[in-house]
């Protein structure tokens, strides 16, 4: 490395998010100085895998390659590649080495092309390893924890000739005040805590995002202030169990007391959360739910099976019966309320007579609509060391039948709202007629309409017209 590059980097305050701030201002002189070389602005490309948690964590690493200088592309063939890892099921990781040996070819075109990966599937080591060996042309290799070390893990890179691998077991920081790129105007997530203490017994994610940490609630409110000052009307928190937030707080909250407080803000219209764990779902938070109009009337209630044998071996902490209890009162107090969740099939020592118990829950709920799994093998979680794994024609058979079962129900779940009129926040222009634009209504079902350009951002009065099973066709009231 330059000597002077050493000493400008020797330079960088210890304190964040100073230090970051200051790595990005390096970022952007040596990204100029290569595009100056270039003779042309140099492009970047965030791919993001995954959750709602991932997408969140891309916005910050757009605001951070913006802040270096880099122009926003949305083609593999930029300057700067970096892909947005997940790992939560293993055909999520096949997509990733797949689409990296597409990279490989790409970047023997481009000398100035850089590849970088980040998130959940980095923190597993032998993923790492892997990449060491079949794609020794990535440049930069980080994990989930020191995502906030961004711009000096970019300066790294941007300096070094061999592949830069910084990825940390755990952390118990929080770094607040960093860029963010949103993605939409109008509406945004906003993390309230990362990590997992679960350990459900089929699930990574504890591995991989470490233990439960709350951000510390004026944070929270702070940044929806201004996300509010900045056009926001939708606020999306963001958790992997957001009814055990602020326990480990010094001063602990619950997440009941955190969305009444969020409600309070001017100027957010519409709150929703996501993921809920039923273990946690305290009778405080049914009771916000039903008393604020603002928090939208959906929830995500993963089942992820109806045995109760099953759930006690996944250490979910709940019974078939307590679970559809739980959902009965939910009903009681926030009438109409829509119900969505998530079903594994083919949990090891599944069998028929369980199976039958997930199709009884599907059945006596009536979901919403409902996020169908086959159930992946994680090496390192309890359940991959079960001898009993079911055999795939068995799960394929099974799954094929949850689907039809939850289709029919689903599409005729949503119907109910047909020939009324629904608030819409509308997010677009459809892609496939421009005439019609598409907005959201707070059960979170979308709705086309005839529009333009100029709605995008902006609440609708909406009446439904024809329901397409899944989404509504609707005009402007
Ligand atoms: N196999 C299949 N599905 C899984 N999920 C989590 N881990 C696995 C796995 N090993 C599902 C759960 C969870 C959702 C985000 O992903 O249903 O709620
Ligand atoms: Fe995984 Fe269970 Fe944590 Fe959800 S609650 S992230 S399924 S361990």
């Amino acid at each position: 490395m330059e000597k002077n590059l050493l000493e400008k980097i020797n330079q960088a305050p210890e304190e964040e998010p100073a230090r970051q701030y200051f790595f990005m201002k390096l970022a952007k002189e040596l990204v100029e100085a290569k595009s100056k070389e270039a003779k042309r602005p140099l492009t970047f490309d965030v791919v993001t895998f995954g959750c709602q948690m991932n997408a969140r964590d891309s916005e910050k690493l757009v605001g951070i390659l913006e802040g270096a200088g880099y122009i926003k592309s949305e083609s593999e063939e930029s300057d700067f590649v970096i892909y947005n890892t997940c790992t939560v099921r293993e055909n999520a990781n096949l997509k990733v080495y797949g689409r990296l040996g597409s990279l490989k070819r790409v970047k023997r075109r481009n000398p100035h092309m850089m590849i970088g990966l980040c998130g959940c599937m980095m923190q597993e080591s032998q993923v790492v390893e892997k990449i060491k060996k079949s794609y020794p042309f990535v440049d930069l290799i980080f994990g989930t924890h020191n995502i906030y070390k961004f711009a000096e893990l970019l300066v790294y890179a941007l300096v070094n000739n061999s592949m830069v691998i910084d990825v940390w077991k755990d952390t118990d920081r929080i770094v607040e005040n960093l860029p963010v790129d949103r993605k939409y105007s109008f509406k945004s997530g906003v993390n309230i805590m990362f990590g997992c203490n679960n350990f459900c017994s089929y699930c990574i994610v504890p591995y991989v995002r470490g233990r439960e940490r709350s951000r510390n609630p004026e944070d929270i409110i702070s940044e929806i202030n201004q996300l509010v000052s900045d056009g926001v009307k939708e606020v999306m928190l963001l958790g992997q169990n957001v009814n055990s937030y602020g326990k480990n707080l010094e001063y602990p909250v619950t997440f009941a007391e955190l969305l009444e407080k969020i409600a309070a803000i001017e100027g957010v219209e519409r709150i929703r959360f996501m993921t809920s764990h039923p273990k946690d779902l305290s009778d405080e938070l049914i009771r916000v739910m039903g008393r604020y109009p603002k928090i939208c009337n959906h929830l995500h209630l993963p089942l992820q099976s109806g045995s109760s044998k099953i759930l006690k071996d996944m250490n979910r902490h709940y019974t078939k019966e307590e679970y559809l209890l739980l959902v009965d009162k939910i009903r009681k107090s926030v009438p109409d309320i829509s119900l969505t969740t998530d079903i594994i099939v083919g949990y090891p020592g599944e069998t028929e007579k369980d199976f039958e118990q997930t199709m009884d829950v599907v059945r006596k709920v009536r979901y919403d609509s409902v996020f169908t799994f086959i159930y992946s093998k994680r090496t390192g979680t309890p359940a991959a060391a079960r001898e009993e794994q079911v055999p795939k024609d068995v799960v394929k058979d099974r799954f094929n039948r949850l689907l039809k079962e939850v289709q029919t129900i689903s599409a005729e779940q949503i119907n109910r709202f047909l020939g009324t009129v629904q608030e819409v926040l509308v997010e677009g222009v459809n892609e496939q007629d421009p005439s019609l634009v598409t907005g959201r209504m707070t059960n979170n079902v979308l709705v086309h309409f005839p529009g333009d350009v100029s709605m995008i951002g902006t609440f609708r009065q909406v009446h439904l017209e024809t329901c397409k099973g899944f989404y509504y066709m609707g005009k402007e009231r």
